[in-house]
């Protein structure tokens, strides 16, 4: 029988953590050590460290599409400055995973994920040229995941009280916007290559996307007060994401002629969906 390998991080120390943290300052000046746990029911702490267990995991995730996008942005000659905006975008997610993971240790430790990371890699369709694989990452990772991720942060940022969180919460959503942009930036360049059946493809490829996202915004009401530790999901927080589809999503791809299937946008926004 074989298992699936647990997800866990390492970190080598020495002259590359001085290297990343040279380049991405200001990590050690944020509150760490000031949560008092005590202050919170067993039931909130655990759901913290299951939501930031799976945090981490998330910004790990996003390394490794923004890597793949950057390795597929180098294959069909993407302009230098944006295919170097990628790489570093890499970067910040791999800071993000070092913050996220020591709020998750303050918490009081990751809870258990099973992951093989051999799968960590976003796919793209076989056969596929350089530009369109580097434009379906572009689509899933920056143009849908990224716009959904900058409404669902801020949400949390709004509710959340406790300055450890909310000081981490900042820090990612710095940077979180411009992740957001990235992908328009590349079809910016790269429309002018593609072809009409190229570009209905896209729209497929992004309104399925925006589906996989959609529990999010379509969960049930979580009872009780769950936010005091780290936000949340609350109805305002879900109608930030309706908008998010239309507003960040769907009409920005309209303008390169990457048209979402209007029916499946209004069914999947709807509410008590
Ligand atoms: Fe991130
Ligand atoms: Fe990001």
């Amino acid at each position: 029988m074989t298992t699936t390998p647990m997800f866990e991080l390492g970190w080598r120390g020495g002259a590359t953590e001085a290297r990343l943290h040279r380049r991405r300052p200001g990590g050690d000046a944020l509150p760490w050590g000031t949560l008092d746990l005590a202050r919170y029911s067993a039931d909130q702490a655990i759901e913290a460290r299951r939501i930031w267990s799976n945090g981490v995991f998330t910004e790990y995730a996003s390394a490794a599409a923004f890597s793949s996008l950057a390795t597929a942005m180098l294959q069909c000659g993407a302009p230098v400055d944006l295919i170097a905006a990628c790489a570093d975008i890499v970067v910040d997610e791999l800071f993000h995973v070092e913050l996220s993971a020591r709020l998750t240790m303050e918490l009081g430790g990751a809870t258990p994920l099973a992951f093989d990371l051999d799968k960590i890699a976003p796919l793209t369709s076989p056969g596929a040229r350089p530009v369109m694989r580097a434009a379906e990452i572009a689509i899933t990772t920056s143009c849908v995941g990224e716009s959904l991720s900058v409404p669902a942060i801020e949400r949390s940022r709004a509710l959340v009280r406790e300055p450890l969180v909310r000081a981490v919460l900042d820090r990612l959503l710095a940077d979180e916007g411009q992740h957001a942009r990235l992908g328009f930036w590349f079809l910016d360049w790269a429309n002018d290559q593609l072809t009409d059946d190229e570009r209905a493809h896209l729209a497929q490829l992004a309104i399925d996307t925006v589906e996989v996202y959609a529990p999010l915004w379509q969960e049930p009401e979580a009872d009780g007060d769950c936010d005091a530790v780290l936000g949340g999901h609350d109805e305002a927080g879900r109608q930030a994401l309706r908008d998010a589809v239309e507003r960040s999503i769907a009409r920005p791809l309209e303008r390169y002629g990457i048209a979402l299937d209007a029916a499946r946008v209004a069914t999947l926004v709807a509410h008590g969906t």
